[in-house]
């Protein structure tokens, strides 16, 4: 069965000092995560802090936005998963639209940071969607797919067991409009077969499948209400924490996925 995962996406938000006083009131308000993962991914910067505030024993799981391939090197600017690894980082947002659009990071790109953050033993959690332009056209099945194969190409199946895909319409991302369960669940399905058919393995069924776009407390139950839906990638109802809490909290009372 898979477990249930809800991740925080800061993006760039919080201050060090800032995401040290939001841990610390999260874990104010929830002891016990009953089971399922929760992820958090603060800025860079913020990360040392996090891992402070929440201490040895904390059951949050930490991650990063972003890494690049190379492992050192003389390439300014960037973060190795060596880096990532060494401050307790257990996974790592791969290919985020908002990377792909502002950032300029290609399909083959997303294929280098999978494979750089599987060899440092990081999850990688990788993001796809389509853009409204994709969907309006009917292509939206076609670039999901495209985007797996170039991501994943060349990677053998049993490096494959620790990633986690994040289904995000570029067009829900931020926008207040979530795609709807009939919507989403189509393209999870998609994503599942796409695995088994990469792999030639049933890699679909073991890999956990989450939505992102617009999650709220108020809609994530529509979500997991799919065995499809494993999960959540949240970016603007994650920054406050009692209404992260709840996101999870809901994820929690919902029935677990047995897909
Ligand atoms: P949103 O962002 O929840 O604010 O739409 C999701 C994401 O970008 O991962």
């Amino acid at each position: 069965m898979r477990t249930r995962f809800i991740v925080g996406n800061w993006k760039m938000n919080k201050t060090a000092s800032e995401a040290a006083a939001f841990v610390r009131e999260l874990a104010r308000q929830v002891t016990d995560l009953g089971g399922i993962h929760v992820g958090l991914t603060p800025p860079f910067t913020a990360l040392q802090a996090v891992r402070d505030a929440l201490g040895p024993a904390s059951p949050f799981l930490l991650g990063a936005q972003n890494l690049y391939w190379e492992d050192k090197g003389a390439f300014t600017g960037e973060i190795s998963g060596s880096m990532l690894k060494d401050l307790g980082c257990r996974f790592v947002l791969v290919g985020h639209s908002e990377r792909r659009q502002f950032f300029g990071d290609q399909d083959s790109w997303t294929n280098k940071k999978v494979l750089a953050a599987i060899r440092h033993g990081l999850q990688p959690i990788l993001c796809v969607g389509e853009t409204l332009q994709d969907r309006d056209a009917g292509n939206t099945d076609q670039v999901i797919q495209r985007q797996l194969h170039a991501a994943l190409w060349g990677i053998e199946p049993q490096a494959l067991g620790s990633l986690t895909i994040a289904y995000e319409p570029v067009w829900a991302i931020g926008t207040g409009r979530a795609a709807s369960p009939d919507q989403a669940v189509p393209v999870h399905r998609l994503i599942r077969r796409t695995l088994d058919e990469l792999s030639g393995t049933d890699l679909g069924h073991q890999v956990r499948i989450l939505y992102g776009g617009s999650v709220t407390p108020t809609n994530i139950a529509d979500f997991l209400f799919s065995e499809e839906i494993d999960g959540a990638l949240v970016g603007g109802a994650c920054l406050d924490p009692a209404c992260f809490a709840t996101l999870f909290s809901v994820a929690l009372r919902s029935t677990p996925s047995t897909a």
